[in-house]
Protein backbone atom coordinates (compact mmCIF):
# COMPACT_ATOMS: atom_id res chain seq x y z
CA UNK A 1 0.00 0.00 0.00
CA UNK A 2 1.14 3.44 -0.83
CA UNK A 3 2.35 5.61 1.97
CA UNK A 4 0.62 8.69 1.95
CA UNK A 5 3.43 10.54 4.22
CA UNK A 6 5.79 9.82 0.98
CA UNK A 7 3.58 11.04 -1.72
CA UNK A 8 4.76 15.53 -2.85
CA UNK A 9 2.13 17.36 -1.56
CA UNK A 10 2.20 15.12 2.17
CA UNK A 11 5.87 16.29 2.56
CA UNK A 12 5.09 19.37 0.56
CA UNK A 13 2.41 20.42 3.12
CA UNK A 14 4.65 19.56 6.39
CA UNK A 15 7.42 21.94 5.09
CA UNK A 16 4.26 25.18 4.70
CA UNK A 17 2.83 24.40 8.05
CA UNK A 18 5.66 26.63 9.81
CA UNK A 19 4.45 29.33 7.24
CA UNK A 20 0.82 29.11 7.72
CA UNK A 21 1.41 28.93 12.19
CA UNK A 22 2.78 32.50 11.82
CA UNK A 23 -0.15 33.81 9.76
CA UNK A 24 -3.10 35.21 11.35
CA UNK A 25 -6.66 35.39 10.36
CA UNK A 26 -6.34 38.42 10.29
CA UNK A 27 -3.69 39.64 8.41
CA UNK A 28 -5.41 36.18 5.62
CA UNK A 29 -8.11 38.48 5.47
CA UNK A 30 -6.53 42.18 5.81
CA UNK A 31 -4.49 40.56 2.28
CA UNK A 32 -7.43 39.67 0.66
CA UNK A 33 -10.72 41.64 0.52
CA UNK A 34 -12.35 38.60 -1.50
CA UNK A 35 -11.52 35.58 0.85
CA UNK A 36 -14.72 35.20 2.00
CA UNK A 37 -16.30 35.30 -0.97
CA UNK A 38 -13.89 32.66 -2.97
CA UNK A 39 -13.43 30.36 0.14
CA UNK A 40 -17.24 30.39 -0.05
CA UNK A 41 -18.78 26.73 -1.58
CA UNK A 42 -22.61 25.81 -2.11
CA UNK A 43 -23.45 22.15 -1.88
CA UNK A 44 -28.01 21.29 -2.67
CA UNK A 45 -29.45 24.03 -0.46
CA UNK A 46 -26.29 24.51 2.15
CA UNK A 47 -23.96 27.96 2.01
CA UNK A 48 -20.59 27.11 3.47
CA UNK A 49 -17.58 29.23 4.74
CA UNK A 50 -14.65 28.14 4.87
CA UNK A 51 -12.60 31.31 5.21
CA UNK A 52 -11.62 31.36 8.62
CA UNK A 53 -10.08 28.14 8.33
CA UNK A 54 -6.22 28.58 8.67
CA UNK A 55 -4.96 28.17 4.91
CA UNK A 56 -3.72 30.11 2.04
CA UNK A 57 -4.42 29.21 -1.72
CA UNK A 58 -1.11 27.30 -1.18
CA UNK A 59 -2.08 25.24 1.36
CA UNK A 60 -5.83 24.83 -0.53
CA UNK A 61 -3.71 23.95 -3.32
CA UNK A 62 -1.60 21.11 -1.93
CA UNK A 63 -4.61 19.65 0.44
CA UNK A 64 -6.62 19.03 -3.52
CA UNK A 65 -3.40 17.71 -4.70
CA UNK A 66 -3.09 15.32 -1.53
CA UNK A 67 -6.44 14.17 -2.51
CA UNK A 68 -5.83 13.56 -6.18
CA UNK A 69 -2.89 11.45 -5.50
CA UNK A 70 -4.68 9.39 -2.70
CA UNK A 71 -7.26 9.00 -4.81
CA UNK A 72 -10.44 10.33 -3.59
CA UNK A 73 -12.36 10.08 -6.73
CA UNK A 74 -11.03 6.99 -8.25
CA UNK A 75 -12.28 5.68 -4.95
CA UNK A 76 -15.43 7.61 -4.24
CA UNK A 77 -16.25 6.34 -7.87
CA UNK A 78 -15.91 2.67 -6.78
CA UNK A 79 -17.79 3.25 -3.91
CA UNK A 80 -20.74 4.16 -5.44
CA UNK A 81 -20.41 1.39 -7.79
CA UNK A 82 -20.45 -1.09 -5.54
CA UNK A 83 -16.97 -2.11 -5.43
CA UNK A 84 -15.67 -3.91 -2.23
CA UNK A 85 -13.89 -0.95 -0.97
CA UNK A 86 -14.65 -2.30 3.02
CA UNK A 87 -12.01 -4.70 2.27
CA UNK A 88 -11.16 -6.44 6.00
CA UNK A 89 -14.96 -7.49 5.55
CA UNK A 90 -14.68 -8.15 1.58
CA UNK A 91 -18.09 -5.67 1.28
CA UNK A 92 -19.46 -2.58 -0.59
CA UNK A 93 -20.37 0.40 0.75
CA UNK A 94 -23.29 1.32 -0.68
CA UNK A 95 -25.35 3.84 1.43
CA UNK A 96 -25.35 6.21 -1.32
CA UNK A 97 -27.65 3.04 -3.25
CA UNK A 98 -30.46 3.78 -0.39
CA UNK A 99 -31.50 7.16 -1.68
CA UNK A 100 -31.19 6.68 -5.18
CA UNK A 101 -34.32 7.46 -7.10
CA UNK A 102 -36.52 4.70 -7.97
CA UNK A 103 -35.79 5.64 -11.82
CA UNK A 104 -32.08 4.82 -11.29
CA UNK A 105 -30.88 1.21 -11.88
CA UNK A 106 -27.57 -0.26 -9.73
CA UNK A 107 -26.76 -3.76 -10.47
CA UNK A 108 -24.35 -5.05 -7.96
CA UNK A 109 -23.56 -8.83 -8.20
CA UNK A 110 -26.02 -9.29 -10.81
CA UNK A 111 -28.95 -7.23 -8.76
CA UNK A 112 -30.88 -4.35 -8.95
CA UNK A 113 -29.62 -2.91 -5.86
CA UNK A 114 -32.03 0.03 -6.23
CA UNK A 115 -35.13 -2.15 -6.96
CA UNK A 116 -34.49 -3.86 -3.83
CA UNK A 117 -34.29 -0.84 -2.23
CA UNK A 118 -37.84 0.81 -3.22
CA UNK A 119 -39.30 -2.77 -2.63
CA UNK A 120 -38.35 -1.89 1.33
CA UNK A 121 -39.71 1.57 1.13
CA UNK A 122 -42.91 0.79 -0.17
CA UNK A 123 -43.52 -1.88 2.92
CA UNK A 124 -41.95 0.41 5.13
CA UNK A 125 -44.26 3.36 3.74
CA UNK A 126 -47.60 1.03 3.77
CA UNK A 127 -46.77 -0.42 7.74
CA UNK A 128 -46.52 3.70 8.90
CA UNK A 129 -49.50 4.78 6.66
CA UNK A 130 -51.23 1.72 8.66
CA UNK A 131 -49.92 2.71 12.14
CA UNK A 132 -50.43 6.84 11.72
CA UNK A 133 -53.90 6.29 10.49
CA UNK A 134 -54.90 3.83 13.38
CA UNK A 135 -55.29 0.80 10.69
CA UNK A 136 -52.67 -1.12 12.70
CA UNK A 137 -54.48 -2.27 15.79
CA UNK A 138 -52.65 -3.85 19.02
CA UNK A 139 -53.79 -7.34 20.37
CA UNK A 140 -56.64 -5.73 21.98
CA UNK A 141 -57.81 -3.42 18.98
CA UNK A 142 -56.30 -0.36 19.90
CA UNK A 143 -54.32 2.13 17.58
CA UNK A 144 -50.73 2.50 17.96
CA UNK A 145 -50.39 5.75 20.64
CA UNK A 146 -46.44 4.84 21.27
CA UNK A 147 -43.86 3.44 18.99
CA UNK A 148 -40.39 2.33 21.00
CA UNK A 149 -37.46 1.66 19.12
CA UNK A 150 -35.05 -0.49 20.74
CA UNK A 151 -31.37 -0.55 19.05
CA UNK A 152 -27.94 0.58 19.97
CA UNK A 153 -25.06 2.51 17.89
CA UNK A 154 -25.90 2.81 14.37
CA UNK A 155 -29.80 1.45 14.73
CA UNK A 156 -30.01 4.01 17.70
CA UNK A 157 -28.45 7.10 17.12
CA UNK A 158 -29.28 8.08 13.48
CA UNK A 159 -33.42 7.42 14.34
CA UNK A 160 -32.98 9.22 17.67
CA UNK A 161 -30.89 12.39 15.74
CA UNK A 162 -32.95 12.68 12.64
CA UNK A 163 -36.35 12.24 15.18
CA UNK A 164 -35.27 15.12 17.18
CA UNK A 165 -34.16 17.05 14.32
CA UNK A 166 -37.67 16.85 12.42
CA UNK A 167 -39.72 17.32 15.97
CA UNK A 168 -41.58 20.01 13.65
CA UNK A 169 -42.50 17.51 11.14
CA UNK A 170 -44.04 14.84 13.91
CA UNK A 171 -47.51 13.97 12.87
CA UNK A 172 -47.38 10.41 13.74
CA UNK A 173 -47.30 8.64 17.29
CA UNK A 174 -45.60 9.17 20.23
CA UNK A 175 -41.50 7.73 19.14
CA UNK A 176 -39.25 6.66 22.15
CA UNK A 177 -35.94 5.07 21.95
CA UNK A 178 -34.02 2.67 24.20
CA UNK A 179 -30.51 1.74 23.93
CA UNK A 180 -28.55 1.11 26.53
CA UNK A 181 -28.43 -1.97 28.37
CA UNK A 182 -28.91 -0.24 31.72
CA UNK A 183 -32.43 -1.39 32.77
CA UNK A 184 -32.71 2.34 33.71
CA UNK A 185 -33.41 3.08 29.99
CA UNK A 186 -36.10 0.94 29.30
CA UNK A 187 -37.98 1.52 32.55
CA UNK A 188 -37.61 5.15 31.77
CA UNK A 189 -39.26 4.54 28.33
CA UNK A 190 -41.77 2.07 29.32
CA UNK A 191 -42.92 4.95 31.96
CA UNK A 192 -46.42 5.60 31.45
CA UNK A 193 -47.00 3.06 28.55
CA UNK A 194 -49.79 1.59 28.05
CA UNK A 195 -49.11 -2.24 26.61
CA UNK A 196 -52.35 -2.18 24.40
CA UNK A 197 -51.24 0.70 22.06
CA UNK A 198 -47.08 0.40 22.07
CA UNK A 199 -45.53 -0.85 19.40
CA UNK A 200 -42.10 -2.05 19.67
CA UNK A 201 -39.25 -1.67 16.61
CA UNK A 202 -36.47 -4.25 17.49
CA UNK A 203 -34.00 -2.55 15.39
CA UNK A 204 -30.90 -4.59 14.72
CA UNK A 205 -28.43 -5.42 11.49
CA UNK A 206 -27.47 -8.36 12.94
CA UNK A 207 -30.06 -9.05 15.44
CA UNK A 208 -27.18 -10.75 17.88
CA UNK A 209 -26.74 -7.31 19.61
CA UNK A 210 -26.56 -8.17 23.48
CA UNK A 211 -27.74 -4.90 24.70
CA UNK A 212 -30.53 -4.95 22.17
CA UNK A 213 -31.71 -7.99 22.30
CA UNK A 214 -31.55 -7.92 26.31
CA UNK A 215 -33.61 -4.90 25.53
CA UNK A 216 -35.96 -6.90 23.85
CA UNK A 217 -36.66 -9.73 25.63
CA UNK A 218 -37.14 -7.56 28.68
CA UNK A 219 -39.92 -5.72 26.64
CA UNK A 220 -41.47 -8.51 25.16
CA UNK A 221 -42.09 -10.02 28.89
CA UNK A 222 -43.39 -6.52 29.86
CA UNK A 223 -46.20 -6.92 26.87
CA UNK A 224 -46.70 -10.66 27.79
CA UNK A 225 -47.88 -10.23 31.33
CA UNK A 226 -50.15 -7.63 30.20
CA UNK A 227 -51.73 -8.77 27.04
CA UNK A 228 -50.65 -12.89 26.93
CA UNK A 229 -47.90 -14.44 24.55
CA UNK A 230 -50.28 -13.93 21.42
CA UNK A 231 -49.90 -10.44 21.59
CA UNK A 232 -46.21 -10.14 20.83
CA UNK A 233 -47.53 -10.96 16.63
CA UNK A 234 -49.09 -7.12 17.06
CA UNK A 235 -46.37 -5.10 18.87
CA UNK A 236 -43.49 -6.39 17.65
CA UNK A 237 -41.99 -5.39 14.35
CA UNK A 238 -37.83 -6.13 13.63
CA UNK A 239 -35.45 -4.15 11.47
CA UNK A 240 -32.50 -6.63 10.31
CA UNK A 241 -30.54 -8.21 7.63
CA UNK A 242 -30.73 -11.65 9.41
CA UNK A 243 -34.38 -12.63 8.89
CA UNK A 244 -33.56 -16.36 10.75
CA UNK A 245 -32.46 -14.76 13.94
CA UNK A 246 -35.46 -12.57 14.06
CA UNK A 247 -37.76 -15.72 13.68
CA UNK A 248 -35.85 -17.18 16.03
CA UNK A 249 -36.40 -14.14 18.77
CA UNK A 250 -40.19 -14.64 17.92
CA UNK A 251 -41.25 -11.80 15.88
CA UNK A 252 -42.72 -12.48 12.23
CA UNK A 253 -40.59 -12.17 9.35
CA UNK A 254 -43.62 -11.09 7.32
CA UNK A 255 -43.35 -8.30 10.06
CA UNK A 256 -39.35 -7.44 9.26
CA UNK A 257 -38.37 -5.02 7.27
CA UNK A 258 -34.78 -5.65 5.56
CA UNK A 259 -31.59 -4.38 4.41
CA UNK A 260 -28.36 -5.58 3.41
CA UNK A 261 -24.73 -6.34 4.46
CA UNK A 262 -23.44 -3.24 2.50
CA UNK A 263 -25.40 -0.61 4.62
CA UNK A 264 -23.06 0.17 7.56
CA UNK A 265 -24.53 0.32 10.97
CA UNK A 266 -23.41 4.26 11.26
CA UNK A 267 -24.68 4.58 7.53
CA UNK A 268 -27.87 2.96 8.18
CA UNK A 269 -30.24 6.22 9.12
CA UNK A 270 -31.40 6.20 5.56
CA UNK A 271 -32.26 2.03 5.43
CA UNK A 272 -35.32 0.38 7.26
CA UNK A 273 -33.48 1.31 10.14
CA UNK A 274 -35.24 4.79 9.37
CA UNK A 275 -38.36 3.08 9.96
CA UNK A 276 -39.16 5.01 13.66
CA UNK A 277 -38.71 7.76 11.94
CA UNK A 278 -40.94 7.32 8.87
CA UNK A 279 -43.34 6.30 12.07
CA UNK A 280 -43.09 9.80 13.36
CA UNK A 281 -42.99 12.16 9.88
CA UNK A 282 -44.64 9.84 7.26
CA UNK A 283 -43.38 8.30 4.39
CA UNK A 284 -43.29 11.54 2.10
CA UNK A 285 -41.50 13.38 4.69
CA UNK A 286 -39.16 10.60 4.75
CA UNK A 287 -38.79 10.69 0.66
CA UNK A 288 -37.70 14.14 1.38
CA UNK A 289 -35.06 13.35 3.50
CA UNK A 290 -33.64 10.65 0.98
CA UNK A 291 -33.83 13.45 -1.41
CA UNK A 292 -31.99 15.69 0.39
CA UNK A 293 -29.38 13.15 1.25
CA UNK A 294 -29.13 12.39 -2.80
CA UNK A 295 -28.69 15.94 -3.88
CA UNK A 296 -25.39 16.03 -1.53
CA UNK A 297 -24.47 12.87 -3.07
CA UNK A 298 -24.26 14.29 -6.49
CA UNK A 299 -22.46 17.24 -5.90
CA UNK A 300 -20.00 14.95 -3.78
CA UNK A 301 -20.13 12.76 -7.37
CA UNK A 302 -19.98 15.56 -9.37
CA UNK A 303 -18.64 18.83 -8.39
CA UNK A 304 -14.94 19.57 -9.35
CA UNK A 305 -12.68 18.77 -5.91
CA UNK A 306 -11.72 22.87 -5.16
CA UNK A 307 -15.55 23.03 -5.38
CA UNK A 308 -16.52 19.92 -3.61
CA UNK A 309 -17.81 20.62 -0.30
CA UNK A 310 -17.15 17.34 1.33
CA UNK A 311 -14.20 17.17 -0.08
CA UNK A 312 -12.66 20.77 1.30
CA UNK A 313 -14.51 19.89 4.54
CA UNK A 314 -12.54 16.47 4.91
CA UNK A 315 -8.97 17.72 3.63
CA UNK A 316 -9.17 20.69 6.39
CA UNK A 317 -10.43 18.13 9.09
CA UNK A 318 -6.71 16.15 7.78
CA UNK A 319 -5.14 19.16 7.82
CA UNK A 320 -5.83 20.27 11.71
CA UNK A 321 -5.34 16.43 12.89
CA UNK A 322 -2.41 15.66 10.76
CA UNK A 323 -0.44 18.71 10.35
CA UNK A 324 -1.52 20.63 12.94
CA UNK A 325 -1.82 18.81 15.94
CA UNK A 326 -5.51 19.34 16.71
CA UNK A 327 -7.37 16.58 18.27
CA UNK A 328 -10.97 17.30 18.11
CA UNK A 329 -13.60 19.06 16.24
CA UNK A 330 -16.40 20.79 18.25
CA UNK A 331 -19.85 20.80 16.13
CA UNK A 332 -22.20 23.67 17.60
CA UNK A 333 -25.39 23.69 15.77
CA UNK A 334 -27.42 26.90 16.31
CA UNK A 335 -30.84 25.01 16.02
CA UNK A 336 -31.61 22.84 19.77
CA UNK A 337 -33.30 20.47 17.61
CA UNK A 338 -30.10 19.38 16.31
CA UNK A 339 -29.05 18.28 19.95
CA UNK A 340 -28.55 14.88 19.11
CA UNK A 341 -26.25 15.57 15.64
CA UNK A 342 -22.60 16.38 17.46
CA UNK A 343 -23.16 12.32 19.31
CA UNK A 344 -24.67 10.99 15.75
CA UNK A 345 -21.63 12.43 13.82
CA UNK A 346 -19.08 11.03 16.90
CA UNK A 347 -20.14 7.32 15.62
CA UNK A 348 -19.87 8.33 12.26
CA UNK A 349 -16.72 10.03 12.10
CA UNK A 350 -14.72 7.97 15.53
CA UNK A 351 -15.74 4.53 14.78
CA UNK A 352 -15.18 5.00 11.15
CA UNK A 353 -11.69 6.77 10.98
CA UNK A 354 -10.61 5.91 14.23
CA UNK A 355 -7.87 3.25 13.01
CA UNK A 356 -4.21 2.86 13.39
CA UNK A 357 -3.41 0.87 10.96
CA UNK A 358 -4.05 1.30 7.18
CA UNK A 359 -6.24 -0.86 5.17
CA UNK A 360 -2.96 -3.37 4.43
CA UNK A 361 -2.44 -3.82 8.14
CA UNK A 362 0.30 -2.03 8.30
CA UNK A 363 0.51 1.39 10.87
CA UNK A 364 -0.23 4.29 10.47
CA UNK A 365 2.57 6.96 11.04
CA UNK A 366 0.51 9.68 11.55
CA UNK A 367 -2.18 11.36 13.30
CA UNK A 368 -5.84 9.72 12.07
CA UNK A 369 -9.81 10.12 13.47
CA UNK A 370 -10.58 13.41 14.35
CA UNK A 371 -12.75 13.14 17.94
CA UNK A 372 -16.14 14.92 17.58
CA UNK A 373 -17.95 16.51 20.38
CA UNK A 374 -20.21 19.44 20.65
CA UNK A 375 -23.87 21.01 21.90
CA UNK A 376 -26.24 23.17 20.34
CA UNK A 377 -25.56 27.12 20.54
CA UNK A 378 -26.47 29.04 22.82
CA UNK A 379 -26.13 26.63 25.46
CA UNK A 380 -22.63 25.57 24.62
CA UNK A 381 -21.58 29.40 25.18
CA UNK A 382 -22.14 29.40 28.58
CA UNK A 383 -20.39 26.10 29.33
CA UNK A 384 -16.98 25.39 27.19
CA UNK A 385 -16.56 28.26 24.48
CA UNK A 386 -14.21 29.87 27.41
CA UNK A 387 -11.91 26.99 26.62
CA UNK A 388 -11.96 27.22 22.75
CA UNK A 389 -11.47 31.24 22.92
CA UNK A 390 -8.34 31.64 25.51
CA UNK A 391 -7.91 27.77 26.24
CA UNK A 392 -4.46 25.97 24.95
CA UNK A 393 -6.16 23.61 22.51
CA UNK A 394 -6.60 23.86 18.96
CA UNK A 395 -10.16 23.31 18.17
CA UNK A 396 -11.21 23.26 15.11
CA UNK A 397 -15.57 24.58 14.83
CA UNK A 398 -18.14 23.52 12.88
CA UNK A 399 -20.73 26.16 13.09
CA UNK A 400 -24.23 24.99 11.94
CA UNK A 401 -27.57 27.55 11.40
CA UNK A 402 -31.09 28.00 9.43
CA UNK A 403 -32.16 31.26 8.07
CA UNK A 404 -35.85 30.56 9.11
CA UNK A 405 -37.19 29.74 12.67
CA UNK A 406 -39.73 26.98 11.92
CA UNK A 407 -41.25 28.77 15.27
CA UNK A 408 -40.30 32.00 16.31
CA UNK A 409 -40.66 34.06 19.00
CA UNK A 410 -40.03 37.61 20.24
CA UNK A 411 -37.97 39.05 22.88
CA UNK A 412 -39.01 41.46 25.84
CA UNK A 413 -38.12 44.03 23.00
CA UNK A 414 -40.00 42.29 20.24
CA UNK A 415 -36.91 41.04 18.46
CA UNK A 416 -36.92 37.27 16.49
CA UNK A 417 -35.88 35.08 19.17
CA UNK A 418 -34.20 33.02 16.00
CA UNK A 419 -32.16 36.26 14.84
CA UNK A 420 -30.98 36.95 18.89
CA UNK A 421 -29.70 32.97 18.62
CA UNK A 422 -27.85 33.53 14.96
CA UNK A 423 -26.49 36.98 15.86
CA UNK A 424 -25.43 34.21 18.61
CA UNK A 425 -23.81 32.01 16.07
CA UNK A 426 -21.93 34.99 13.91
CA UNK A 427 -20.65 36.38 17.11
CA UNK A 428 -18.87 33.58 18.59
CA UNK A 429 -17.18 32.53 14.42
CA UNK A 430 -16.08 36.48 14.86
CA UNK A 431 -14.80 36.21 17.89
CA UNK A 432 -12.77 33.25 17.64
CA UNK A 433 -11.47 34.11 14.33
CA UNK A 434 -10.21 37.88 15.06
CA UNK A 435 -10.35 37.93 18.64
CA UNK A 436 -9.45 41.32 20.66
CA UNK A 437 -5.85 42.67 20.73
CA UNK A 438 -4.05 43.90 24.35
CA UNK A 439 -4.46 47.49 22.52
CA UNK A 440 -7.81 46.81 21.91
CA UNK A 441 -8.48 45.92 25.49
CA UNK A 442 -6.04 48.58 26.39
CA UNK A 443 -7.83 51.60 24.36
CA UNK A 444 -11.47 50.70 25.91
CA UNK A 445 -9.43 51.67 29.13
CA UNK A 446 -9.12 48.26 31.07
CA UNK A 447 -6.89 48.20 34.16
CA UNK A 448 -3.46 46.43 33.00
CA UNK A 449 -3.81 43.71 35.57
CA UNK A 450 -6.79 42.68 33.92
CA UNK A 451 -5.37 43.50 30.22
CA UNK A 452 -4.09 39.74 30.01
CA UNK A 453 -7.18 37.98 31.16
CA UNK A 454 -9.43 39.96 28.58
CA UNK A 455 -6.96 39.46 25.56
CA UNK A 456 -8.87 37.21 22.93
CA UNK A 457 -6.35 35.74 20.95
CA UNK A 458 -8.49 35.02 17.77
CA UNK A 459 -6.70 32.95 14.82
CA UNK A 460 -9.37 29.84 15.86
CA UNK A 461 -10.66 27.73 13.19
CA UNK A 462 -14.35 27.28 12.04
CA UNK A 463 -16.38 26.78 9.20
CA UNK A 464 -20.08 28.20 9.13
CA UNK A 465 -23.07 25.93 7.69
CA UNK A 466 -25.82 27.77 6.35
CA UNK A 467 -28.79 26.47 5.23
CA UNK A 468 -32.66 27.90 4.67
CA UNK A 469 -34.13 25.65 7.53
CA UNK A 470 -34.15 22.60 9.52
CA UNK A 471 -36.28 20.51 6.83
CA UNK A 472 -36.25 16.49 6.07
CA UNK A 473 -34.14 17.61 3.09
CA UNK A 474 -31.33 19.85 4.37
CA UNK A 475 -31.51 17.10 7.51
CA UNK A 476 -30.46 14.60 4.79
CA UNK A 477 -28.21 17.22 2.99
CA UNK A 478 -26.28 17.62 6.63
CA UNK A 479 -25.54 13.78 7.36
CA UNK A 480 -24.06 12.93 3.67
CA UNK A 481 -22.42 16.03 4.14
CA UNK A 482 -20.10 14.58 6.91
CA UNK A 483 -20.23 10.82 5.34
CA UNK A 484 -18.34 11.87 2.56
CA UNK A 485 -15.94 14.28 4.70
CA UNK A 486 -15.88 11.00 6.46
CA UNK A 487 -14.49 9.17 3.36
CA UNK A 488 -12.69 11.74 1.82
CA UNK A 489 -10.30 11.48 5.17
CA UNK A 490 -10.40 7.34 5.19
CA UNK A 491 -8.95 7.66 1.58
CA UNK A 492 -6.20 10.56 2.24
CA UNK A 493 -5.24 8.16 5.31
CA UNK A 494 -5.44 4.76 3.51
CA UNK A 495 -7.86 3.28 6.68
CA UNK A 496 -10.97 1.11 5.96
CA UNK A 497 -13.53 3.35 7.25
CA UNK A 498 -16.16 0.92 6.81
CA UNK A 499 -15.02 -1.77 9.39
CA UNK A 500 -14.94 -1.30 13.33
CA UNK A 501 -12.83 -4.49 15.29
CA UNK A 502 -11.92 -2.06 18.06
CA UNK A 503 -15.30 -2.59 19.51
CA UNK A 504 -15.59 -6.25 19.26
CA UNK A 505 -13.14 -7.43 22.13
CA UNK A 506 -15.00 -5.31 24.66
CA UNK A 507 -18.11 -6.95 23.65
CA UNK A 508 -16.71 -10.54 24.17
CA UNK A 509 -14.48 -9.95 27.12
CA UNK A 510 -18.23 -8.59 28.83
CA UNK A 511 -19.39 -11.93 28.26
CA UNK A 512 -16.40 -13.24 29.84
CA UNK A 513 -16.50 -11.52 32.99
CA UNK A 514 -20.69 -12.02 33.30
CA UNK A 515 -20.43 -14.90 35.77
CA UNK A 516 -18.00 -13.39 37.70
CA UNK A 517 -19.87 -10.08 37.86
CA UNK A 518 -23.01 -11.86 38.81
CA UNK A 519 -21.49 -14.12 41.82
CA UNK A 520 -22.24 -17.09 39.32
CA UNK A 521 -18.26 -17.90 38.80
CA UNK A 522 -15.11 -17.01 40.61
CA UNK A 523 -13.81 -13.80 40.86
CA UNK A 524 -10.33 -14.52 38.62
CA UNK A 525 -10.11 -12.67 35.78
CA UNK A 526 -6.68 -12.52 34.80
CA UNK A 527 -5.33 -8.80 36.36
CA UNK A 528 -5.81 -7.73 39.47
CA UNK A 529 -7.60 -4.35 39.23
CA UNK A 530 -10.25 -5.87 37.49
CA UNK A 531 -10.35 -8.72 40.16
CA UNK A 532 -10.58 -6.02 43.20
CA UNK A 533 -12.77 -4.09 41.50
CA UNK A 534 -15.08 -6.67 40.90
CA UNK A 535 -14.69 -8.18 44.26
CA UNK A 536 -15.52 -5.04 45.64
CA UNK A 537 -18.92 -4.49 43.72
CA UNK A 538 -19.69 -7.55 44.43
CA UNK A 539 -19.30 -7.48 48.41
CA UNK A 540 -20.93 -3.46 47.72
CA UNK A 541 -24.08 -4.79 45.78
CA UNK A 542 -25.00 -6.79 48.71
CA UNK A 543 -25.80 -3.86 50.57
O1 LIG B 1 -20.77 -0.79 18.16
C1 LIG B 1 -20.59 -1.72 17.16
C2 LIG B 1 -21.79 -1.85 16.29
O2 LIG B 1 -21.57 -2.94 15.47
C3 LIG B 1 -22.10 -0.61 15.46
O3 LIG B 1 -21.31 -0.48 14.34
C4 LIG B 1 -23.54 -0.82 15.16
O4 LIG B 1 -24.17 0.35 14.69
C5 LIG B 1 -24.03 -1.26 16.53
O5 LIG B 1 -22.98 -2.09 17.02
C6 LIG B 1 -25.35 -2.00 16.55
O6 LIG B 1 -25.30 -3.16 15.77
P1 LIG B 1 -26.61 -3.91 15.33
O7 LIG B 1 -27.41 -2.99 14.46
O8 LIG B 1 -26.15 -5.13 14.60
O9 LIG B 1 -27.38 -4.27 16.56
Amino acid sequence: MNDVTRTAPWQQLSEHRAEVESTTLRELFAADPERAESLTVSAGDLVIDYSKHRVTDRTLALLLELARVAGVERQRDRMVSGAHVNTSEDRAVLHTALRLPATATLVVDGQDVVADVHAVLTAMGEFTDRVRSGAWRGASGQPIATVVNIGIGGSDLGPVMVTRALRGYHDGPAVRFVSNVDPADLTAALAGLDPASTLFVVASKTFSTLETLSNATAARRWLVAALGEEAVPAHFVAVSTHAGRVAEFGIDPANMFGFWDWVGGRYSVDSAIGLAVMCAIGRERFAELLAGFHLLDEHFRTAPLEANAPVLLGLLGVWYTSFLGAQSRVVLPYANDLVRFPAYLQQLAMESNGKSVRADGSPVGYRTGEIFWGEPGTNGQHAFYQLLHQGTHLVPADFIGFARAGEDLVTADGVSMHAVLMANMFAQAQVLAFGRSAEQIRAEGTAEELVAHKTMPGNRPSTTILAPELTPSTVGQLIALYEHQVFVQGVVWGIDSFDQWGVELGKVQATQLQPAVSGTGPVSTGDGSTDALIATYRSMSKG
